[in-house]
């Protein structure tokens, strides 16, 4: 079989521990069942997140040492820009320290009560700072979308048709904005095709509502419509990626993803008149216009990262190993959303525990057992991070997921065998996996703090 390998090679290494099964035990006891308060000390494989978890490269360490730390205007925030500029054409580039302060700036500059703000899937942050303004977070992804067994190249599309079923049944008006998330992280991190992207972007406009994308994984989304899409084969990433953000009129960008930095993300838009207001608030919660929340030298990884993560090298080693470790999976029968996602496999708990009751949170039961099994870190993505409602009532989420991100360019193949093998003990014995309930949990995010106990 050909496929890229590390297009790297290792120069600094950082020692990780597998602890005694007893330790895991007695740290699972004091965390209260959350692998989030674990220490990530005493975690051996962490797949908690892709986010902020990256290995930068020489080139971007170089890059920390000419950070200029002037308060305005410093010469990385010049560089910043123009990289980000480059590749998404936005007029307007407003540095924030992570993706959610780019969502928070937006939604407060253009959401109210009230309001409805349609997407594939919104992401826990996306929603929750949508639904922090009184309005409704509404996924729309397509219905082949929701079935994990199904494989599909662009199972993060939108359906169009409920977009404009949505449109028409609430009204133009209560659309101040429409997002799409590429690529769908709570849908499976599966792909949307730049068809889609296209016919959203004229949908939204002919009703003039403006568009903007989420875009904290658009390289990988941009390679898989490099690979999977009719005509775009003989296309740069880059090149795809420019025609992507031409459909849309601004995104927000959480940099920890595919801006390979360790912290960092923007909000860009066209719209001169907003991003006034966006700069504004962005005064009054991050800081001046040209850091927002970040050092100089952030910026110029950022900047950096930003251009190593188009290269197509990198991308077709990055997809190729998340791919592989899904058929690893796959290949001891363990099911996962079809196909695998550019960051991520999505392990289908319903598929390997059907008979598990969902108020017993078997997803959050997974992640569980990977810790006190290997010492792996994974997060769900289901009935406790999904389920919990402004209103105080709890509803499940169609499909009971849990994540194991794949951070990027720091584990080998061998690492996530490992992880491969902790999961087939767990197949071969369920009983690993034990029922839990909530005793203590946050009125909205309770997923980060929630305190557990096995029943
Ligand atoms: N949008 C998407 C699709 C995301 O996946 C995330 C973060 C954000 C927005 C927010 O960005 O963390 O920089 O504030 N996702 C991380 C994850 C946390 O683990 O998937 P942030």
């Amino acid at each position: 079989m050909e496929f890229m390998p590390e297009p790297y090679r290792t120069k600094a290494v950082e020692r990780i521990t597998l602890l005694p099964r007893e330790q895991r035990i007695e740290r699972l006891r004091q965390a209260r069942f959350n692998v989030f308060k674990i220490p990530a000390a005493d975690i051996f494989i962490d797949l908690l997140t892709d986010s902020g978890t990256g290995a930068m490269s020489d080139n971007q360490w170089a890059g920390l040492m000419i950070g200029d730390e002037s308060y305005a205007y410093c010469r990385n925030y010049i560089t910043f820009e123009d990289t980000v500029r480059d590749i998404t054409g936005f007029n307007h580039i407003i540095p924030v320290h992570q993706g959610r302060v780019a969502e928070n700036l937006l939604f407060t500059c253009t959401v109210k009560k009230g309001d409805y703000v349609p997407s594939n899937n919104h992401f826990d942050t996306t929603r929750a700072n949508v639904e922090h303004q009184g309005a409704m977070a509404v996924d729309l992804v397509v219905d082949e979308g929701l079935d994990p067994k199904l494989d599909a190249p662009f199972k993060g599309n939108i359906d169009l048709n409920k977009v404009e079923n949505l449109i028409k049944k609430v009204g133009r008006d209560k659309i101040p904005v429409g997002m799409l998330t590429v690529t769908n992280n709570a849908g499976g991190g599966q792909p949307v095709s730049l068809a889609n992207i296209k016919a959203y972007s004229e949908l939204l406009h002919k009703y003039g509502i403006p568009f903007y994308l989420d875009a904290c994984r658009y390289a990988e989304n941009c390679y898989f419509i490099k690979k999977r899409e009719p005509g775009q084969q003989n296309r740069s990433v880059k090149e795809i990626a420019r025609e992507m953000f031409s459909y849309a009129d601004g995104c927000t960008m959480s940099a920890k993803k595919d801006g390979l930095a360790n912290i960092g993300g923007f909000i860009a838009t066209n719209n001169d008149e907003l991003a006034i207001r966006l700069k504004n608030m962005l005064i009054l919660i991050e800081g001046f216009i040209t850091y927002g929340g970040l050092a100089g030298r952030d910026l110029e990884a950022i900047a950096r990262g930003l251009v190593e993560a188009l290269d197509e090298d990198y991308l077709a080693y990055r997809t190729e190993q998340v791919r592989m470790f899904g058929q690893m999976l796959l290949d001891e029968g363990i099911p996962i959303v079809q196909p695998p996602g550019g960051h991520a496999i999505f392990v289908d708990v319903n598929g390997l525990l059907p008979k598990f009751p969902r108020d017993q949170y078997p997803g959050w039961g997974v992640t569980v057992a990977l810790y006190r099994e290997g010492g792996v870190r994974a997060v769900e993505i289901g009935g406790v991070m999904l389920g919990q409602h402004p209103d105080g009532s709890e509803h499940f989420p169609e499909m009971e997921l849990v994540r194991l991100a794949v951070p990027r360019r720091v584990y080998s193949m061998a690492h996530l065998a490992y992880v491969v093998s902790i999961l087939k003990k767990i197949r071969d014995d369920k009983s690993l996996v034990k029922p839990l309930k909530i005793t203590w949990q946050a009125p909205a995010l309770r997923h980060f703090t929630a305190d557990f106990a096995e029943i």
